[in-house]
């Protein structure tokens, strides 16, 4: 596609008004994505200026490699979930098999497609409370290549589990009810249910780590992210409920994102 240089600075500046960061990039990103349909650039960029995240608009975010669909019923990939998944490989590779890891909550599906992708001999599940998450991230399976890999069903966290597992690996709600309506206007487009973790942020975190020690099979992982400031609650949390080995792994701000325990 030739770039008409006349709407490309339109799109910066238009951006750039509105706060937008990286205003040039983003308004080249739309171009390519929009600009041979007649106002759909321009209507894209007004979106943009108004606050919809980049990804909903142009309908994919990239992930450790791989590009998955999204829509405002999940939320965006983040790269700071790169440390969940990243630990959980490690983890999963020393394992011994036949072995099953459970991506619960798993949105657009990202950390499951990795988690089968990188590791190809694990029987990976994915959960989620949202049907049209769901939906999603089965059809983000099968774009990556791994929809035969993966079996999905629709849980209130471990209520509807089918099997045991020896791994669970989450990155759950955990923002502060209280601090939604505060959070930059980007992620007020993202789904409710995919940050709320009501009054202290805990409260799916205690939920799930509760439950997974009845659903883990002995010796098995709880793998979750959390918020930056919350591994040292989620870490005592963890060794009140009898969880062995407890550790968190930080992020490359150097803030502990990950926090791990295995049942005994
Ligand atoms: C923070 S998002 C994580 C999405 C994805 N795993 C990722 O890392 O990008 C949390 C996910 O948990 C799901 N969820 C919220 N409450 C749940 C519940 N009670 N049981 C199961 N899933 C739930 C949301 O629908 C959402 O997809």
């Amino acid at each position: 596609m030739i770039i008409d240089n006349k709407r490309l600075t339109w799109g910066e500046k238009e951006l750039s008004a509105k706060g937008v960061p990286n205003p040039l990039m983003e308004s080249l990103w739309l171009l390519r994505a929009f600009g041979d349909e007649t106002g759909k650039f321009e209507a894209a960029v007004k979106e943009r200026g108004g606050g919809k995240p980049l990804a909903y608009i142009l309908g994919t975010q990239e992930f450790e490699g791989h590009v998955f669909k999204v829509n405002e019923s999940v939320l965006i990939p983040r790269q700071e979930t790169m440390v969940l998944v990243q630990e959980s490989l490690q983890l999963l590779r020393k394992m011994p098999r036949p072995l099953r890891v459970l991506d619960l909550g798993t949105g657009s599906g990202s950390v499951a497609v990795c988690l089968a992708s990188e590791d190809p001999t694990a029987q990976v599940y994915a959960s989620d409370l949202s049907e049209t998450a769901l939906s999603l991230a089965r059809e983000n399976a099968s774009l990556n290549g791994v929809g035969g890999r993966i079996t999905f069903f629709k849980s209130d966290l471990l209520d509807s589990a089918p099997v045991k597992f020896d791994m669970i690996v989450s990155n759950p709600p955990y923002i502060k009810t209280d601090d939604i309506p505060r959070l930059q206007k980007e992620l007020r487009h993202e789904p409710f249910m995919a940050l709320d973790g009501g009054t202290d942020g805990m409260l799916l975190i205690t939920k799930l780590a509760r439950t997974a020690l009845t659903i883990l099979n002995p010796r098995g992982f709880l793998v979750m992210e959390v918020g930056y400031n919350m591994s040292p609650a989620v870490s005592a949390l963890l060794t009140e409920l009898g969880y062995a080995g407890v550790r968190s792994s930080k992020d490359d701000a150097g803030m502990g994102r990950v926090v791990i325990g295995q049942v005994t």
